[in-house]
């Protein structure tokens, strides 16, 4: 049985991106393992990947950072990638140059952007990467999801909707700069009400689309997560029941976004008071939270262990993987899974790849010892990271039963 994926990258180009000078992987497994020692440039490959979507990236970083310091010509970082999907070729490129000095205190604090460019045109914004790659990825900094602060599992919700959504990205953005505008019409001396009218209309609008957005990605979701809950599915990873704890999002399940937008609108001009107090939005999609529980412990997975959590973080990215695949008629997202394989025992790491395959991502994965991906009991393409250099891959194809 070939596992060949539907959704691709038979090609890609990482030049001055980080500790990569100039590096070019071409896969053909679906399973991709990159290894090698700590701070070889793995993970910085897995990144590279990431600006395939539009946003910052697997690390959030700012694009002043993935310049690679150790080239001293002052030019900016490129990567690029042949996507193929279904058969159909898509060339993918985004790069960045660096301002001259002086440039900054010309305009300052506007964030530098990318340029992206798809078959060669210059696209207005990284927005237009929406819905061209789509991916979902798992990285060591995810281990504090359920622990840690809600913002990031916001953000980790709003980067599911924009797979299932492309123009979801766009919304989020489009909230949270009202939001900055009101909150700045707050701190004034002197109330404009009609201004604030008016922000408070866009962000009624905008904040009931993100809730709305967010709501139909965890509809699709969770029927996969129902899969694994009555057996239908078997897998060596948990199920994971995961609920949006949020005002507007819970609102929506009953009554109509209209009637939410104009509550909410009406919420808002009345706690004008409080918010300004407060110095911030205090109500709003902006403050919701995901809930997550380990269905099988019936327990909150901020509450479980280290191994627990991790398992089903896993469990969580494969039910999401098969809404996404099953979404967009059986293309599944690409994956990226940085030093995931490396915390399981060698059961599991097989069960992984097994499970991975059957799905039919293109996978990506990095861990510091080959051994690890020996599990794989179908193809998988090995490649050496060593000081920014991406080595011929060593190709190993079992027949499966
Ligand atoms: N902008 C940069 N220019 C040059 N090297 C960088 C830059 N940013 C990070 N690095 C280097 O990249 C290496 C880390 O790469 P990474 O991909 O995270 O390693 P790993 O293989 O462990 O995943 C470190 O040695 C780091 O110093
Ligand atoms: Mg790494």
């Amino acid at each position: 049985m070939a596992f060949t994926p539907k959704l691709k990258l038979t090609s890609l180009t990482l030049t001055a991106f980080r500790n990569h000078v100039s590096t070019r992987v071409q896969p053909g497994a679906a399973l991709i393992a990159l290894c090698g020692h700590n701070g070889a440039g793995k993970t910085n490959v897995l990144e590279a990947v990431s600006l395939l979507m539009p946003g910052r990236g697997l690390r959030g970083a700012p694009y002043e950072d993935l310049v690679n310091a150790r080239m001293s010509d002052g030019r900016g970082w490129a990567v690029s990638a042949v996507v193929e999907n279904d058969g159909l070729e898509t060339r993918i490129g985004t790069a960045f140059e660096p301002r001259p000095a002086g440039e900054d205190e010309l305009s300052p604090g506007s964030a530098a952007s990318r340029e992206v460019r798809i078959d060669g045109q210059v696209q207005r914004s990284a927005g237009a990467l929406a819905g061209h790659v789509r991916i979902l990825l798992l990285t060591p900094a995810m281990d504090r999801l359920f622990a840690g602060p809600a913002s990031d599992r916001r953000r980790y919700l709003d980067r599911l909707a924009a797979v299932f959504d492309a123009s979801h990205g766009t919304r989020v953005n489009a909230l949270e700069r009202v939001l900055r505008e009101r909150n700045r019409l707050l701190s004034e001396d002197r109330l404009q009400a009609r201004w604030l009218d008016s922000v408070e209309a866009q962000l009624a609008e905008a904040a009931v689309a993100v809730a709305a957005a967010r709501n139909s990605a965890m509809a699709i979701v969770a029927g996969f997560v129902a899969q694994g809950r009555d057996g239908a599915r078997s897998s060596t990873f948990p199920w994971a029941e995961v609920t949006v704890d949020g005002e507007l999002e819970r609102q929506l399940i009953e009554r109509p976004a209209v009637q939410i937008e104009d509550e909410y609108r009406t919420l808002l001009a009345d706690s004008r008071g409080l918010d300004r107090a407060a110095g911030r939005t205090l109500r709003g999609p902006h403050r919701s939270d995901l809930v997550v529980v380990h269905g099988p412990r019936a327990m909150e997975a901020r509450l479980c262990s280290t191994g627990e959590q991790k398992a089903l973080l896993l469990g969580l990215v494969l039910a999401q993987a098969r809404a996404v695949r099953d979404t967009f008629s059986g293309a599944a997202p690409l994956l990226l899974l940085d030093e995931v394989v490396a915390h399981l025992d060698a059961v599991r790491r097989g069960a992984l790849m097994d499970e991975l395959l059957e799905l039919g991502s293109q996978t990506w994965m990095t861990g510091t010892d080959r051994h690890l991906f020996e599990a794989a009991s179908g193809e998988i393409e090995v490649f050496e990271v060593a000081d920014g250099q991406v080595s011929a891959s060593v190709r190993r194809e079992q027949e499966t039963a």
